[in-house]
């Protein structure tokens, strides 16, 4: 069944910076919808006031039900978050740190997951290893690794379950992008729900079904990858003119940023 995630009308405030305004979309499972949108838009502080880290106007509902009125265990069993950086300050192996997804979710202490975990986002062999000496990258799969444990089958009694990520792949080498968007996309299509920001506008035209694009803390535009990743309205977002062009025959929609370098020094 199709389940939704929810944000209505939310509004946050930090100090005297009203940081979001107004600010609604639906999310479906089933489906991988990124959040796109400059630097400081607010998409982290939409995914915090989402998942009920920050305080707010407005509501928030999953699986048809206000955020506010579920408990954290209920909460923590239908969707897991991987914010956009987590420091550790103590010495854990990879699979202490990926285990800890496993108290939100599944009850059985033994259970195979973390390490299925490991294997699907490409550290099959690091569970022994510890946290800190791991590059930034590896770190950054042993999160989604801990995330992804916690919500492990997409589905639970027929009801969605929700990744909620913040830039998954920021520090990330192409190969293991490609990996962690296949991963969520296999998400997506076994009933589950992927909502995840996303820097790289390529890959987000190739991976995601909805895209949510922020700007100064509201909705600039929704919709399909093609919908929203347009000349005119890349261009008014982020102030700087951005070609969309698209592949046939898939009609996939990719952007060549370095076009303008190559259009300068050609008029030069
Ligand atoms: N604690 C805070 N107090 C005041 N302003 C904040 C605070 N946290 C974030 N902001 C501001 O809110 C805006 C949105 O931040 P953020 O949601 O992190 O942006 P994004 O994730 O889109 O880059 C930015 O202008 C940022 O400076
Ligand atoms: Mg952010």
């Amino acid at each position: 069944m199709t389940m939704t995630l929810e944000a209505r009308n939310i509004g946050v405030k930090l100090g005297s910076n009203e940081v979001l305004h107004g600010v609604d979309f639906t999310a479906r499972s089933g489906r991988v919808t990124a959040i796109v949108g400059p630097n400081g838009s607010g998409k982290t502080t939409l995914l915090r006031a989402m998942t009920g880290e920050v305080a707010h106007d407005g509501q928030v509902r999953i699986n048809g039900a206000d955020v506010a009125s579920l408990h954290p265990w209920q909460l923590a069993a239908i969707r897991a978050v991987q914010p956009q950086s987590s420091s550790i300050a103590f010495p854990f192996t990879v699979l202490e740190i990926v285990r800890l997804g496993l108290s939100a979710g599944l009850s059985a202490a033994e259970s195979s997951v973390p390490l299925k975990a490991l294997a699907s986002v490409g550290l099959a062999g690091f569970a022994g290893r510890m946290y800190q000496d791991l590059s930034g990258g590896e770190q950054q799969r042993v999160q989604l690794a801990r995330v992804i444990t916690q919500v492990w089958e997409p589905l639970v009694d027929g009801t969605p379950r929700w990744l909620i990520l913040d830039e998954p792949v920021a520090s990330l080498d192409i190969g293991h992008q490609f990996t962690v968007m296949d991963l969520a996309r296999d998400y997506a299509a076994r009933g589950g729900g992927v909502v995840a920001v996303m820097h790289d506008l390529n890959l987000t035209a190739m991976f995601a079904d909805q895209v949510i694009l922020m700007e100064g803390g509201q909705v600039a535009a929704t919709g399909s990858p093609a919908e929203v990743l347009t000349d005119e309205t890349l261009a008014r977002t982020y102030g700087c003119p951005i070609p969309v062009n698209t592949t046939p025959p898939a009609e996939v929609p990719f952007l060549l940023p370095q076009a303008r370098v190559t259009l300068s020094v050609q008029a030069g």
